[in-house]
C-alpha cells in the first residue's frame, strides 16, 4: 500500500506512488482526461484521470463527482511546471467516500451575509483558508515569544464578578443565581499572577457586549495579556514594539504562499522594524487640529482619527500619556501631572488603526481604591485587586493585543468577521 502523504509535502515523493485523501475542488474533463482538483487542507493539486489507466467505471465516476466530494486518490507524483505546486497527480485509482449534495457556494459572486450564513462551509475556499492559516502561525508566534522569554502562561477565568473595562459593555450571565460576567480582559488576574510570577501571559477568548457594527469590533474576540512585575510604561513600550515586529516577521518568513492568496503587498510589512515611532496623546491631538481636525483634548480618538495618526508613519506608531479620564480606573497616573495616565495604544497602518492597549497600572492602595470608587465602580468587587497592593505593591504594566486586529492588518482584509474562525458579531450568534 503506498503512504498517505499530505499536499504540502508532497515535493518529497516525486516519482512515487502515494495515496490521498480529500475533496473535490473543481473538476474539468477533455476527451479522455478528466483533471480533478483536490484540496486536502494543506494544499491544492491536479490530479489526471486517464482513461487508459484506469477501470472503466473510476473514470465514469471521476467525470461525474459533484464539488466537495470526498475522495481517496492513488497514484504517481509527477513534476509539472505550469501547475501551482508544481507537481501533478497521475491516478491509478480512486475511491469515493461521500458523494456531495449541491455545493451551496460556487465560484460566482456571493454577498457577504451568504457567506457568513455558511461560515462552516466557507472555511474552505482559498481566501478564508490563507487568513486563518496565518492567523494560526500569529497565534503560534505569540505564544513562542512569551514562552521563551521566561514568561509563565497563566490562564485567566472567563466568568468573572466585576468589570475590567468599563460596566456598559458586560455580558450578563447567571451564575447559580448570582450575577456574573463574561471576562472583558484577565488583565486584573495578570497582575496577581506577576506578583508570583514576575513575568505572566495570559491568551484566551474576551467578550464586549458593544453595540456597534464597525469593522474593528467583535463580541468575542481573543487577547493575548503579558503582565511584568518592576516594569514601567517604557518598558511595556519596548516590549510590545518588540513583540509586534517578531510575530509581523514570523508571518513574513512562514506564510509567503498565504500572503499571495491574499494578494498582500509584501513590502508595507516588510516595514515593520523596530523603533516604531511614538507620540504622546497631546502631540497628537496638535498635529490632528494643524491638519483641520476639530478635536477636543480629554476624548478617546475614535477610528477616523486613529487611521489619521496611523497614516503619518508607515509602522506602527504608540501614542501614550492618554488623559487619565478617557481610560480605565487602574490606569497609573504620570507623577508630573495627574491629569494624565501612564497609558499607551498601539495604531497599526493602512486603517488598522488600535491593535494594543495597555500601560503602567495603579500600584499604590490608597489611590486605586480612591480611583475605583471615582469610576462608579464598588470597591467590594475589587477587593482581591486591591489586596495585590497591600502586599509588596511594585510598579508593574502590560498590555492586550487582540488577535482578530493584528490578522486583519498583516492580512490586509477589510473586516474583523474573517479574522476568527465563527464570529460574534452584533446580529451574528450563528454559526
Ligand atoms: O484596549 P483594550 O480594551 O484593553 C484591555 O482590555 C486591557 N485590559 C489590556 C491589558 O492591558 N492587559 O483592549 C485591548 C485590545 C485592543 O487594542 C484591541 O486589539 C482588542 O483588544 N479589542 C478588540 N478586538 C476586537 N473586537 C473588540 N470589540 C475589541 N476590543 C478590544
Ligand atoms: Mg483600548
Amino acid at each position: 500500500m503506498p503512504p498517505w502523504v499530505y499536499i504540502r509535502d508532497i515535493s518529497g515523493f516525486d516519482k512515487q506512488e502515494v495515496v490521498l485523501k480529500g475533496w473535490l475542488q473543481n473538476r474539468r474533463s477533455s476527451g479522455k482526461l478528466h483533471f480533478l482538483q483536490l484540496r486536502d487542507g494543506t494544499g491544492t493539486i491536479q490530479c489526471v484521470v486517464f482513461k487508459g489507466d484506469v477501470d472503466a467505471d473510476v473514470f465514469s465516476i471521476a467525470g461525474h463527482l459533484p464539488q466537495e466530494s470526498s475522495i481517496i486518490v492513488t497514484g504517481t507524483v509527477r513534476v509539472e511546471q505550469r501547475a501551482p505546486s508544481g507537481f501533478e497527480l497521475s491516478i491509478k485509482h480512486l475511491s469515493v467516500m461521500t458523494l456531495a449534495e449541491e455545493y451551496p457556494i460556487t465560484p460566482k459572486e456571493h454577498g457577504v451575509a451568504f457567506l457568513l450564513d455558511h461560515r462552516h462551509l466557507w472555511l474552505r475556499s482559498s481566501r478564508q483558508h490563507a487568513i486563518l492559516r496565518i492567523r494560526s502561525e500569529l497565534i503560534k508566534a505569540s505564544r513562542h515569544y512569551f514562552d521563551s522569554r521566561g514568561f509563565t502562561l497563566l490562564d485567566a477565568p472567563v466568568f468573572t464578578p466585576a468589570s475590567c473595562e468599563g460596566t456598559t459593555t458586560l455580558f450578563e450571565v447567571d451564575y447559580f443565581g448570582e450575577p456574573a460576567y463574561l471576562t472583558q480582559s484577565g488583565q486584573l488576574y495578570m497582575e496577581a499572577g506577576a506578583m508570583a510570577f514576575g513575568k505572566v501571559y495570559c491568551f484566551g477568548p474576551t467578550f464586549r457586549a458593544e453595540k456597534s457594527k464597525t469593522r474593528r469590533h467583535l463580541m468575542e474576540f481573543w487577547m493575548i495579556e503579558p503582565e511584568v512585575a518592576y516594569f514601567d510604561l517604557q518598558d511595556d513600550m519596548n516590549l510590545a514594539e518588540d513583540f509586534v515586529e517578531t510575530i509581523v516577521c514570523h508571518v513574513l518568513t512562514r506564510c509567503s504562499e498565504e500572503l499571495a492568496v491574499l494578494d498582500r503587498d509584501i513590502a508595507k510589512l516588510e516595514k515593520i522594524k523596530k523603533p516604531f515611532p511614538r507620540m504622546t496623546y497631546g502631540d497628537a491631538v496638535e498635529r490632528l487640529r494643524n491638519q483641520g481636525v476639530a478635536f477636543e483634548w480629554g476624548h478617546d480618538f475614535g477610528a477616523d482619527e486613529e487611521t489619521l495618526i496611523a497614516e503619518w508613519f508607515d509602522r506602527p506608531v504608540i501614542v501614550h500619556r492618554y488623559p487619565a479620564a478617557c481610560k480605565a480606573f487602574y490606569m497609573k497616573n504620570d507623577p508630573d501631572d495627574p491629569t494624565i495616565s501612564l497609558s499607551m495604544d498601539m495604531l497599526a497602518p493602512e486603517g488598522a488603526g488600535e491593535i494594543i492597549g495597555g500601560g503602567q497600572r495603579e500600584d499604590d492602595l490608597e489611590t486605586l481604591q480612591d480611583k475605583i470608587t471615582a469610576h462608579g465602580l464598588l470597591i467590594e468587587d475589587f477587593s482581591w485587586y486591591v489586596d495585590v497592593r497591600r502586599y509588596g505593591s511594585v510598579p508593574h504594566a502590560g498590555f492586550g493585543m487582540g488577535i482578530e486586529r493584528v490578522v486583519r492588518w498583516v492580512c490586509g482584509i477589510d473586516h474583523v468577521r474573517e479574522a476568527i474562525p465563527f464570529p460574534r458579531m452584533l446580529e451574528r450568534l450563528r454559526p
